[in-house]
């Protein structure tokens, strides 16, 4: 396993690199090298490629994404598309917008080197209505692609024509999720689909569709011009390469930083991090964004950033955001804050998640005020079962993991607010 002193970051490091958005100076220094490799090989041999490499989805899932491609289908007839997931909603990450305003060309190449392995002629980006100067940043670098030979007829001289489209969202958490993606790329409100069947199948407009992360589209140049072994050569043997991790909340140098998986927690925080910020004394660390699960500061200590530590610890790495809590934080009040919005983003299609959010919310925001009785904790856990895996989509879930982990890790400060009759925080 590769150790954090060694590691040589690739992702980010064109960061601080304001040539990085120049189209010339990514061609002389080789960013589309690994677009230009996978171009001369057969598409099937790229997705072998991928899939030796063990680069897994960085959207949240962590699904392995050779085997992603492995599952579109050649012979519809209908056009293939590939959708650059851009929307980046999940509270607590900022590492695509990141990898768009400094690097755009290492996406593009990422999108090339998709597109070439599944065949699709079209690629959408898909990016939050709010991002707007990772927009324009896109806008250009398209441009800039399509008139140095790039992307358009034919892409790096190779016979192989390739649009790249930018689509704005409005800035809906539920136009993340894939499916709710692409029905709003079709121009309708972001309800999500079922699955299956899944978008490699029946995707945008009906047709197989790839839909990967920026990060994880980010990694295929790299994982091309370096080889499949050097990519699994870094992190875990479950979870190869390594992660941009956007650290935030009580930490004394906030920032995106790059590290390979399984990287202990700590080493994060204490590191690049700088420690932990506001009183010092850390409380509680969020691993994934919102969604995942909460770990207690006992956790942290022996939790690793990978899929499979974090899994250990009872919660998920997710989008990769690290949101630290230092011990001013009251955890009725934190988990009143995540409830607020997971109420207000519910795409509202489903029962259990558009009722759901709203109870928990009113709940926990009366027990933060005072005014909570014991037998409302029982009334939240049974709501989380009923929102859990009763959904077309699992924002719900997404809602109800983490109160569930707070009510089980925190409830003696539930119990506090309820027996004192205010937030013992004030
Ligand atoms: C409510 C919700 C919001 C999501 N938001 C995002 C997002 O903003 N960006 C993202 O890449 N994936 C997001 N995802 C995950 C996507 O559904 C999908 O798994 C991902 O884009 C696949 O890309 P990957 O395999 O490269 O990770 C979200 C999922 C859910 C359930």
């Amino acid at each position: 396993m590769a150790m954090a002193t060694t590691f040589q970051p690739f992702l980010t490091r064109n960061f601080g690199e304001p040539l990085a958005l120049d189209v010339r100076w990514c061609l002389e220094r080789g960013a589309y090298e690994g677009a230009r490799k996978a171009l001369a090989m057969p598409p099937k041999a790229v997705i072998e490629e991928v899939k030796l490499s063990g680069l897994r989805g960085r959207g949240g899932a962590g699904f392995p994404c050779g085997m992603k491609w492995s599952f579109v289908p050649q012979d519809t007839g209908k056009p293939v598309y590939v959708v650059c997931n851009a929307d980046e909603s999940e509270p607590g990450t900022f590492k695509d917008r990141a990898l768009i305003d400094r690097d755009p060309h290492q996406l593009l190449a990422g999108i090339i080197i998709a597109c070439w392995a599944v065949q699709a002629h079209t690629a959408f980006i898909y990016i939050r209505g709010e991002m707007v100067h990772g927009h324009a940043v896109l806008e250009k670098a398209v441009a800039d692609a399509e008139r140095a030979g790039v992307l358009g007829d034919t892409v790096l001289g190779a016979a192989f024509p390739l649009r790249v489209l930018l689509m704005r969202g409005a800035g809906a958490y539920i136009c993340g999720e894939e499916t709710g993606l692409l029905t709003s790329l079709e121009g309708n409100r972001g309800y999500p689909r079922l699955k299956p069947p899944f978008p490699a199948v029946v995707g945008a407009f009906g047709c197989p569709t790839v839909v990967n992360n920026v990060e994880t589209l980010g990694n295929l140049p790299h994982i091309m011009v370096n080889g499949a072994r050097w990519h699994a050569s870094m992190g875990t043997e479950k979870s190869p390469g390594a992660k941009v991790f956007s650290l935030s909340g009580h930490v004394k140098r906030p920032g995106n930083y790059e590290v390979p998986l399984g990287t202990p927690l700590m080493d994060l925080l204490d590191g690049p991090g700088g420690g932990v910020g506001g009183t010092g004394r850390l409380k509680a660390v969020i691993p994934g964004g919102s969604s995942a699960p909460i770990l207690t500061a006992e956790d942290c200590k022996t939790a690793k950033l990978d899929y499979e530590s974090i899994a250990q610890h009872g919660s998920m790495l997710g989008s990769g955001a690290v949101i630290v809590l230092d011990d001013s934080v009251c955890m009725v009040d934190a988990i009143w804050n995540l409830m607020r919005f997971y109420h207000h983003e519910s795409g509202g299609q489903c029962t259990p998640c558009r009722e759901g959010t709203g109870w928990v919310e009113k709940t926990v925001a009366r027990i933060e005020h005072g005014r909570g009785r014991m037998r409302d904790l029982d009334v939240l856990l049974e709501t989380c079962d009923n929102m859990q895996g009763k959904t077309i989509c699992v924002l719900a879930d997404a809602a109800a993991m983490p109160l569930r982990s707070y009510l089980k890790k925190f409830r003696a400060e539930f119990e506090a607010h309820i027996t004192q009759g205010k937030c013992p925080f004030g």
